[in-house]
């Protein structure tokens, strides 16, 4: 369990910016690649969003031992396509194949399940779930990334951490549906903020016409 108040928002708000893979994760991951990506994030009907990273990446050395590429390729394309599911449910599926080849066929696929539900104002339970296309390396893809994942997941805390302490220093109780500040890395966690305001205007809307319970 995590402790931080509003922690299923600001942990959405992580899991929906994968730029920042390239500054927290530098050690762990080392793909700074993903900045110079193409991504494309889109609204899907009314609760859900999509956002695809692709771009060729030469593969940094953590990356080529976790998906167990062939050290004679040179060059990849590297995709990242998340698929969000208003309010905490996000399936990232994240991979390499060899630059213009098919990626079924023989790409490194690696698909994870985030599920996110408050546990109390200021807690929430973050359930993960991993799995491998083909269990490439007979288990040794999906043992790098089990590793290389949770390293990420405690230099995500300590972010985590850091947001939250100055969210009860600035005197913030909850994070606001918009940000003041938007950059362009911020789409998706705008346009996911967006949707889950109005699924919540929706729900108080519905919960007031009921009246009291007596
Ligand atoms: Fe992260």
């Amino acid at each position: 369990m995590c402790r931080w108040r509003s922690i299923e928002r600001l942990a959405v708000d992580n899991l929906l910016d994968l730029t920042h893979t390239a500054f927290v994760h530098a050690d762990t991951f080392d793909n700074a690649g993903v900045l110079e990506s193409e991504r494309v994030v889109k609204a899907v009907g009314e609760e859900r969003l999509t956002d695809f990273f692709a771009f060729k990446n030469a593969m940094s050395r953590p990356l080529r031992d976790g998906y167990l590429l062939d050290e004679t390729v040179s060059l990849f394309d590297n995709f990242l396509e998340t698929y969000w599911q208003a309010p905490g449910i996000m399936i990232l599926v994240h991979g390499a194949v060899p630059e213009g080849r098919e990626r079924e066929a023989e790409g490194a696929i690696v698909l994870n399940t985030n599920i996110l539900t408050p546990a109390s104002d200021n807690t929430c339970h973050y359930f993960w779930a991993q799995s491998v296309y083909r269990n490439r390396g007979d288990g040794k893809v999906r043992d790098m990334w089990d590793m290389m994942t949770k390293a990420a997941f405690a230099e995500d805390e300590d972010v985590l951490e850091r947001q939250q302490a100055n969210l009860e220093r600035f005197g913030s109780s909850s994070l606001a549906d918009d940000v003041s500040l938007v950059l362009r890395a911020d789409k998706g966690i705008v346009l996911a903020r967006r949707i889950v305001g109005r699924i919540v205007k929706r729900e108080s809307a519905a919960h007031d016409a009921q009246g009291p319970v007596l």
